[in-house]
């Protein structure tokens, strides 16, 4: 019988698979992310490791999970993971890719309409009774269809976002290494460089995973260079964006609005953003949802005990290691 580690409850379906294995399984009983001392604690046991993006998974946890045979992120970024470090040490990683496709591009749909017709404001005004009836100039928001979207990163979620766009008759632009023959074909998108996309897209929509090259890639800079009718949706990862320049940007009106799922320093927001009217602000859930959140667990579910038989896991991070 092997020992698993799940460092905070994952929805029932995942340890499902789990307990059906017949394995010793600990779940950590708090609804919060285990402190660095308890995380190098509870891996010390692990045959398998079922992680969080919360979870940082690296050398000082690598060498207290010394029988570990894998850790199996319940996510498909994996930034939290020394992938260099685990493939040296020949330690298997997995993330979730695929089935949370769908559910993160609807949420940078809802930030994207919720920033530009400022649900959130008006839901806030209408509940304060201030509202004295119909009137012309009210809450003016952005117009959506027949505006350009421009998508960052034009991997599963960026292309499912783009193709999302297809009910509102949007000019599509995606930056990204690669072509991509769905977009191109199915919206008649256009590659083009990054700064020809900030300069010329309403709608910015980030889908790069955070590495050194995408750390801060939205500078004061980038803001500045944008429309001032324009706004921001990212669902990646917090500091693919300078929280303090977006601030700014938000404040200054240099961009009309945001809507942001992800923060650089979580679980805190950079000070100042939460007075702001024109920014809509989520905590991470763009992949909450009952199906999506399931399938993640079983997925990750599935990858610890194709670990734990020492088999390459069914969405490997570093599948090398297994050549
Ligand atoms: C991920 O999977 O990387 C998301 O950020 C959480 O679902």
């Amino acid at each position: 019988m092997a020992k698993i580690v799940v460092t905070r409850e994952i929805p029932q379906a995942g340890l499902d698979i789990l307990q059906k294995a017949g394995h010793d399984i600990w779940v950590n009983p708090d609804d919060r992310p285990l402190s660095r001392e308890e995380l190098l604690t509870a891996v010390e046991p692990a045959d398998a490791v079922l992680c969080l993006l919360t979870d940082k998974i690296d050398d000082e946890v690598f060498d207290r999970a010394a029988k570990c045979r894998g850790f199996a992120n319940y996510a498909v970024g994996f930034d939290n993971m020394d992938v260099v470090e685990a493939t040296k040490r020949k330690v298997p990683l997995s993330n979730t890719p695929g089935v949370l496709t769908d559910a993160t591009a609807e949420m940078a749909w809802a930030l994207l309409f919720a920033a530009a017709r400022r649900v959130v404001e008006s839901d806030t005004y209408m509940r304060s009774g201030a509202w004295g009836g119909w009137g012309p100039m009210q809450f003016i928001g952005g117009d959506i269809a027949g505006t350009t979207l421009g998508i960052v990163g034009a991997g599963r979620i960026g292309t499912a976002m783009a193709l999302k766009s297809q009910g509102f008759a949007m000019k599509v632009l995606y930056s990204d290494a690669f072509d991509n023959t769905v977009l191109d074909e199915t919206l008649g998108a256009k590659r083009v460089p990054f700064e020809e996309l900030i300069e010329a897209s309403d709608y910015v929509s980030v889908h790069v995973p955070l590495m050194d090259a995408t750390r801060h890639l939205f500078s004061h800079d980038v803001f500045k260079r944008m429309k001032k009718t324009a706004y921001l949706i990212n669902t990646s990862r917090g500091p693919v964006v300078d929280e303090a320049a977006l601030m700014r940007a938000l404040k200054e009106h240099e961009i009309a609005g945001a809507g942001i799922d992800v923060f650089e320093f979580e679980p805190k927001m950079v000070e100042g953003l939460a007075d702001l009217d024109n920014v809509v602000v989520t905590p991470h859930t763009a992949s909450a949802t009952v199906y999506t959140r399931n399938a993640m667990g079983e997925l990750a579910a599935r990858n610890v005990l194709r670990m734990l038989r020492r088999e390459k896991p069914e969405t490997p991070v570093n599948p090398e290691i297994f050549e």
